[in-house]
């Protein structure tokens, strides 16, 4: 299938024609280049390592890749600090690599997106290296830029008492010119003043120039703080010494404007998607200023609602893991019911950014990890929104076993777990129970064959590769029909070619079975027809009672059995199914 043909009539929510909105159909697969196929062998995933996957995702069935950051970085948070905006970094292969990916992915009918990472840079861009130079440099005013305060005693201390994202204060000091520059993820990546004009037309000539190479759109990088409240003293009580104060510098009134901005001098004219992450603690009403399509700004938002729906903020360790079915519940409905007819929504599971979701909230090393996977894809991907997958998660990838600090890479991480350790934490524990949450979990290698390395590389991989690779593969699970890949590859046929396709799409989304803490249960309607979606989350049988409809269709299921709905049932643990039905017996 070639870009023409994807390119056909598409419906809108009220059933009327509308022949642009390609991304509403589309069935989204997220790369983490670093960890997803080395080419060359140099133990680093590459652009070519996806041209060379094309064809499996092209078996897959996604039509759409979003690829994290390859431009040119010291790779401190591995590409999310850019050094130069137009340049592939040399790890990665070369901008000609990226063209021909593109291409080869455009003739399978595969569109493709990006990171536009406009919050920060690296503070190796030049950009930054001007910046610090002195004060008066013209740079200067791009960066973000505080004298010290001092106190009492006269000791130094930064513009204000907020936290930041990956440990310690949001601010560094600069000897150079005796300020502080605001950081509010690591110290390599100070924030962009977006209030400054230059920047704003700086960062809309970047995207044109992607876009002018041919990507179809971005997923923009940690929209949600691009403008940061006035520098004052946050009063948020804390136990610790920076305040963890997001709202200092998230979801602000002053970022629409520069979205407003974006929309018009960058992304008009093109047909594209761009998906922002908005992240922890936005509300619809927050999502809908970003994404309902009279705002012109985003097509949609990927919240963070679902990512932290179990203890793991509490729990010792793997095994203490418990997922909270009535929160997830109550977090997939607020997205569902809150957006729809207002805003397009955007379903994933997880990112680079979070826990593998089968040890997360299913059964990772028991028997019950392939139906418990297969039940999780079911809960998710029938519901309407631009669903993304990320790489691994169609074959059931888990949590790694970390054993010592050594066996981390994330800078977020390392450093707040050197001071946690510099504050007395056991650093055994800390890494049994840190680990339940740690970005590290998603970033180890795609596990492609039970070879060397997983088939990732020949060389001597930069990370670590999960030990259970020799079983749960991607070789092995394209052989076996049962295996969670091929049932990944149902659900993206029923989603995007099956005749239920409007109803999953356009449809409408009803929770039922509210008050049940085991089962996930809704109703999708769309033109008399209807799909009911019947998941029991949990690792223990539950009871279901009748339901008053009629049972049309067994679309899918995660376990070999007759169901009927109208007497009590009781599902087995993880015992999920997609039905047609009808609403009147
Ligand atoms: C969100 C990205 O997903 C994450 O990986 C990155 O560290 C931060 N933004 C900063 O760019």
């Amino acid at each position: 299938m070639d870009m023409a043909n994807i390119c056909h009539i598409y419906f809108q929510e009220d059933g009327t024609m509308n022949n642009n909105k390609w991304w509403k159909e589309a069935f989204g697969y997220q790369i983490y280049i670093r960890s997803f196929y080395d080419a060359n062998n140099d133990g680093i995933g590459d652009l070519q390592g996806i041209t060379e996957k094309l064809p499996y995702l092209s078996y897959l069935g996604v039509n759409l890749i979003w690829i994290c950051p390859f431009y040119k970085s010291p790779m401190d948070d591995n590409g999310y600090d850019v050094m130069d905006f137009y340049a592939v970094d040399k790890t990665y292969g070369t901008l000609e690599d990226f063209k021909v990916l593109v291409e080869e992915a455009h003739k399978r009918g595969i569109r493709v997106i990006i990171d536009l990472i406009l919050n920060h840079t690296s503070d190796e861009h030049s950009w930054f290296i001007e910046s610090r130079k002195s004060k008066d440099n013209p740079y200067r005013d791009y960066y973000i830029w505080r004298p010290p305060r001092y106190d009492e005693l006269g000791n130094r201390k930064e513009p204000t008492n907020w936290a930041s994202f990956f440990g310690g204060g949001c601010w560094e000091y600069d000897e150079q010119t005796d300020e502080y520059y605001m950081k509010i993820f690591s110290k390599k990546m100070p924030d962009l003043n977006w209030d400054n004009h230059q920047v704003q037309e700086e960062m809309v000539k970047v995207a044109k120039y992607w876009l002018d190479l041919g990507v179809d759109g971005f997923r923009v990088d940690a929209v949600a703080h691009l403008a940061k409240a006035p520098f004052v003293d946050s009063d948020m009580p804390t136990n610790y010494r920076y305040t963890p104060d997001w709202g200092r510098f998230s979801n602000l009134p002053k970022l629409h404007e520069y979205l407003k901005m974006m929309r018009k001098k960058a992304f008009s004219g093109y047909d594209l998607m761009v998906v922002g992450e908005v992240g922890g603690g936005a509300l619809v009403e927050d999502a809908l200023k970003y994404s309902a399509p009279e705002e012109e700004e985003l097509d949609m938002v990927f919240n963070f609602d679902h990512n932290w729906c179990n203890n793991s903020w509490s729990a010792k360790d793997r095994t203490e893991l418990k997922i909270n079915v009535p929160h997830l519940k109550e977090m997939f409905d607020k997205w569902q019911t809150g957006l729809f007819g207002k805003a397009w929504n955007a379903i994933y599971w997880l990112n680079h950014d979070q826990p593998r979701v089968v040890t997360h909230y299913g059964d990772d090393e028991g028997p019950l990890h392939d139906r418990s996977a297969k039940a999780l894809a079911v809960a998710l991907y029938f519901m309407w929104g631009t669903p993304f997958i990320y790489n691994g998660e169609e074959i059931g990838m888990t949590n790694p076993h970390f054993k010592s600090i050594a066996d981390f890479q994330d800078v977020s991480f390392i450093t707040q777990y050197y001071l946690n350790i510099q504050n007395g934490t056991d650093p055994e524990a800390y890494i049994a129970h840190a680990s339940l949450s740690t970005r590290d979990n998603a970033r180890t290698l795609m596990q492609w064959n039970d070879g060397l390395h997983g088939g990732f590389t020949k060389g001597t991989p930069w990370n670590l590769i999960n030990e259970n690779y020799r079983t749960i593969n991607v070789e092995s699970q394209i052989k076996d029909p049962n295996s969670i890949l091929n049932f990944y590859r149902k659900i993206i046929e029923i989603r995007t070619k099956s005749p239920f396709r409007n109803i999953i799409i356009y449809g409408s989304y009803e929770l039922i079975e509210k008050e049940h803490n085991q089962i996930y249960a809704y109703l999708r309607r769309f033109e008399g027809r209807n799909l009911l979606v019947l998941c029991n989350l949990t690792k223990e049988a539950a009871t279901v009672d009748k339901l008053p409809y009629t049972l049309e269709e067994r679309v899918l299921g995660t376990m070999d059995k007759q169901i009927n709905i109208n007497k009590k049932m009781v599902l087995e643990p993880y015992e999920a199914y997609v039905l047609e039905i009808k609403e009147e017996i």
